[in-house]
């Protein structure tokens, strides 16, 4: 059965639309019969992306998710446009590695303000509305495996993850409550994926498409999971479901930070996960 949110007529404003993920999710929902709006900062690329769609029902914004008042303008344009959302995809952000901890203020404060603040924007922009509206209602926040494992590298890039992550299970507690049955909040969580992101000139053996990401996030809204969880073709779910469970052993076992990358437990890592 179809979720009542992803029938044709309803209405979905994605963000991140010009490309990657977000696309591959506009080009979808377009073809399944919603209206689409799509949202990016990237004017050109988003203006092409829409057109190539070429549906009648698609709305393209020029929107940075880093500003409150753009994404009241969008949800605004959205209701004007096609009357109530039914699902809105927080799913802009940017890769840019801004260094490490200690490092590159104003870096951090972007990166933070896109990926982890831009989704806090849309949701709200958008969920007020959706709360006082009749029909269904869904939130999609793009996640990463990157907030949750925490791995070493882009310091910026996993907390605000991370963040997204505990704001998304704060969000769907609260609809849960809120407007039960009607409205939900769910965590995208793709693996290594190959979109503008990846910045490579081919795709990568290792990693899924866009729309492979957005198969598992269609299947998941209409299963009810919350979490919409990728793999991609280097890392099976086992191995993620091992990495997760010997993170959360860190505090348990009062181990140290990250103690997957500590040289002194190097071999009861690699031995954790390799159990049969
Ligand atoms: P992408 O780079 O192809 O798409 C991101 C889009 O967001 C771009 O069109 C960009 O112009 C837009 N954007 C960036 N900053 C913006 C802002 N301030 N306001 C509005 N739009 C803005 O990358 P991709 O991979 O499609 O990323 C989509 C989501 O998936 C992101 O949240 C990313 O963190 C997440 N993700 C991607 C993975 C991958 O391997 N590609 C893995 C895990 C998560």
């Amino acid at each position: 059965m179809t979720h009542s949110a992803l029938t044709p007529g309803r209405t979905a404003v994605i963000t991140g639309a010009a490309g990657g993920i977000g696309l591959a999710a506009a080009r979808r929902l377009a073809g399944l019969g919603l209206n689409i709006v799509m949202a990016d900062r990237n004017a050109d690329a988003l203006h092409q992306a829409a057109a190539a769609i070429g549906s009648a029902a698609v709305l393209a914004e020029v929107v940075d998710v880093s500003q409150p008042a753009d994404l009241v303008r969008l949800q605004a344009a959205a209701t004007a446009h096609f009357g109530e959302v039914n699902l809105l995809m927080n799913n802009a952000a940017i890769g840019k590695n801004p260094g490490k901890p200690w490092e590159n203020a104003d870096g951090w404060h972007e990166l933070l303000g896109i990926n982890l603040a831009g989704v806090i924007h849309g949701v709200q922009a958008f969920v007020p509305a959706m709360l006082a509206q009749q029909g269904p209602a869904v939130v999609v926040n793009t996640g990463s495996k990157q907030g949750i494992t925490l791995p070493p590298g882009n310091a910026a890039y996993n907390v605000a993850k991370a963040g997204v992550k505990a704001f998304t299970e704060l969000l769907a507690h609260e609809l849960r409550q809120a407007a039960p049955g009607r409205m939900s909040a769910h965590l995208l969580v793709p693996g290594f994926t190959y979109t503008g992101m990846t910045n490579a000139a081919e795709h990568p053996a290792g990693a899924w498409s866009a729309d492979q990401v957005v198969d598992v996030m269609l299947a998941g809204i209409e299963a009810g999971d919350f979490y919409l969880w990728c793999q991609d073709n280097e890392t099976a779910r086992l191995t993620d479901e091992r990495r997760i469970a010997w993170m959360a052993g860190d505090l348990i076992e009062n181990r140290p930070a990250l103690s997957r990358w500590h040289p002194d437990y190097a071999a009861a890592f690699a031995a954790f996960v390799a159990k049969p």
